[in-house]
């Protein structure tokens, strides 16, 4: 079967520094695939080329089939690919509804049915209305974002890739600096995705990477130094010594 993502020997250089290095890797509908690797290795850049927001200076990155690496982001959000972002991007000052809303009208292409105006689509309410319950934030729709706990504000987020129809979702750090109490609503929620949705997780925390994950990237220096199944990589030499060396997996 034909993967969702294909990326082949995907290079990128700023300056000297050579922060993707020949990275190939695809997956499959459905996937459950982890992206690892130590501080700076280049995990969140590879989200940022997959997205469309850095362009690769060799290389081809393809949705479907579909070589999108001369589209823009709102392009490659067209041709499937959600992501979350590891820095908040909400709209504090407007509701869950709202935020959802404007991500629902984005990917219908129709910026110009803003906030402020009534969202005159029925699909429009209907889309946000499944979305808030798949989830399970509908008791949290009126609220500002300004007013949740944080980890209610990273599961909007989670929600706001969901509206756009991903066949890719791209997921950084989606429970990084969310309180132990709070992180298990963001874990469900991931564990939860659609079956079909190929999901890419960048993540640190390795017992949530491997309650996770099926299959495991690991990046080091730009460069991949490991793919396969979680069990393998588990128990891969080089990767203990790079990764998993410093944590409680490393013994
Ligand atoms: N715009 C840029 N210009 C120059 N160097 C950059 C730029 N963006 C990132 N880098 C460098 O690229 C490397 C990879 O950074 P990246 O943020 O992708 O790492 P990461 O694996 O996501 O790290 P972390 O786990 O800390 O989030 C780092 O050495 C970083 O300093
Ligand atoms: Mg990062």
């Amino acid at each position: 079967m034909q993967p969702k993502l294909e990326l082949r020997n995907v290079s990128l250089a700023f300056g000297a520094l050579k922060v993707t290095n020949d990275v190939s890797l695809s997956l499959a509908a459905g996937a459950r695939t982890a992206l690892i690797g130590p501080n700076g290795a280049g995990k969140t850049t590879l989200i940022n080329l997959i997205s469309g927001v850095l362009r690769p200076s060799s290389g081809s990155i393809r949705i479907d089939g579909r070589d999108v690496v001369r589209f823009n982001q709102d392009r490659r959000v067209k041709e499937g690919i959600g992501r979350t972002f590891q820095i908040n991007r909400l709209f504090r000052d407007l509701s869950v509804e709202e935020n959802l809303r404007i991500a629902v009208i984005q990917q219908q292409g129709r910026a110009h049915q803003l906030i402020g105006r009534r969202a005159v689509d029925d699909g429009i309410q209907e889309a946000v209305i499944r979305i808030l319950a798949q989830l399970g934030i509908a008791d949290r729709a009126g609220t500002r974002v300004r007013h949740l706990a944080y980890g209610e504000q990273r599961l909007l987020e989670i929600a706001m890739a969901l509206a756009l129809q991903p066949k890719v979702l791209l997921l950084d750090e989606p429970a990084a600096g969310v309180p132990k109490g709070e992180s298990e609503i963001i874990i469900g929620t991931i564990e939860r995705l659609p079956k079909d949705l190929a999901v890419l997780l960048i993540e640190h925390d390795m017992d949530l990477v491997f309650r996770f994950a099926s299959d495991i990237h690991v990046l080091a220096s730009g460069a991949l130094i490991a793919s396969g199944p979680a069990s393998e990589i588990a128990r891969n030499e080089r990767v203990r010594e790079v990764y998993f060396g410093r944590g409680k997996h490393g013994q």
